[in-house]
């Protein structure tokens, strides 16, 4: 059993600053950690985690650690992982780590294999792709296996699918479905780090320019804020009827991607479907477009198909690709389309983080506690566990919160009272 496989252990030192940096804000997750650390609830588990390795998952890991499990981790996509975090959750943490930023996808899937050589008995995925290959090709590891924890959208939509399709063998609890999760990381991690990610790659000025959002879920409204905010003219396009009405009102433009396609000058995709930027609307753009996504897997802008009506292409800085079409016009394609808030930022920042990993930590505990009880299904995260960790990061934050009167509770219990 390879013990890890990273970049470079000379990295731990910095990689150690940076998570403790993340830490300081990480006030929820810090509670738990005590918590755990007194409790053990994860004693005798083996949690295999196939995240984003930054320094806001070190500290996850940290905190599982603290709770009594044996703790293994892999990077979830190619482009995320920061290698000094790596070497120091190796040198410093003793976590076992399998993840090399920039590694191709053949390494990338022998990682979750180094992974699952430990024999998990809990996984924890963003995006699932540890439950798939064990599905797929590591059955054998299924009767040892307690249950599952999601953290994103895809994944959780990957499973529902397994759990309709009556394939899915363990229960897993949908971090993603968390309101503490998907309406602050999703919006506001999302809405921040996606245009930090595209001005690190760029260093473009938004304001002014025409940013095309591709998906209005929570990811997109929050970008789509944050784009309002720095001075871009939105343009929405949607499939869902009603999200897109949504997004009418919210003040933004909403069409189809054919004919935002020649108006944009920034494309961002958010929508966790397939070609959602293709072919014929690589053709329409301007001269110089810029084409990024924010969605958990690369498949969004049909890169092959710019490579089909391109005649030439170069890197012209660090996660910068640029396509120039026969006509002449160049198109610039960001990060390899993968995860640009990841690959050419920091991802979310730490003080949002600290919901998602919380929901994940509590997450993880409830399915040691009950999982003989689950089925083999899809769970939310059970609304006390939501509203507790609302409750800790308000008051980390100094904000305390308005309580009903006797009178106030007796009305809202009460059907009598009316004008
Ligand atoms: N997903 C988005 N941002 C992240 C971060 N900073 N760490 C781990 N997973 C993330």
């Amino acid at each position: 059993m390879k013990k890890y496989d990273i970049k470079d252990i000379k990295l731990a030192a910095d990689g150690k600053n940076r998570i403790e940096w993340a830490e300081r804000n990480m006030p929820v997750l810090r509670l738990i950690r005590e918590d755990f650390t007194k409790k053990k609830p994860l004693a005798g588990q083996t949690l295999a985690a196939c995240l984003h390795v930054t320094s806001e998952t070190a500290n996850l890991l940290i905190t599982l650690k603290a709770g009594g499990a044996r703790v293994v981790t892999c990077a979830s996509n190619p482009l995320s992982t920061q290698d000094d975090v790596a070497a120091a959750l190796v040198k410093y943490y003793g976590i076992p780590t399998y993840a090399v930023k920039g590694e191709s996808n053949k390494v990338y899937y022998s990682h979750i294999l180094m992974a699952l050589d430990h024999k998990p008995t809990l996984t924890m995925d963003d995006g699932a792709d540890t439950v798939s290959v064990i599905h797929k090709t590591h059955r054998h590891l299924i009767p040892g296996i307690i249950g599952g924890t999601e953290e994103t959208t895809t994944g959780v939509i990957r499973l529902k699918a397994m759990e309709k399709e009556g394939v899915l063998e363990y229960p897993i609890m949908a971090v993603n479905e968390a309101m503490t999760k998907h309406l602050f990381d999703n919006r506001y991690g999302t809405g921040q780090s996606t245009l930090d990610g595209v001005l690190r790659a760029t260093n473009i000025l938004l304001a002014g320019s025409t940013l095309v959002i591709a998906g209005y879920g929570w990811c997109g409204k929050g970008l789509a804020m944050r784009g309002k905010g720095a001075g871009a003219n939105v343009i929405v396009t949607e499939v869902d009827p009603v999200k897109a009405l949504e997004a009418k009102m919210d003040g933004f433009m909403v069409m189809p991607m054919i004919e935002a396609a020649p108006r944009g000058d920034l494309f961002i995709t958010v929508t966790g479907d397939i070609n959602v930027i293709r072919g014929e609307h690589f053709l329409k753009m301007k001269d110089n477009a810029i084409v990024a996504n924010s969605g958990h897997f690369n498949v969004e802008i049909d890169i092959p198909a710019l490579e089909k009506i391109a005649a030439a292409k170069k890197e012209v800085k660090p996660f910068v690709v640029e396509y120039r079409l026969k006509s002449g016009r160049r198109v610039n394609v960001l990060a390899e389309g993968r995860l640009v808030n990841l690959a050419s930022a920091e991802g979310h920042p730490s003080m949002v983080m600290d919901m998602s990993f919380a929901n994940q930590a509590k997450g993880a505990e409830y399915m040691v506690a009950n999982h003989s009880r689950l089925e083999k299904k899809v769970y939310d995260v059970p609304l006390d566990i939501d509203r507790r960790i609302a409750e800790i990061k308000l008051k980390s934050m100094g904000v305390n919160l308005e309580k009903l009167t006797a009178q106030q509770e007796k009305y809202l219990n009460s059907w009598q009272e009316g004008t």
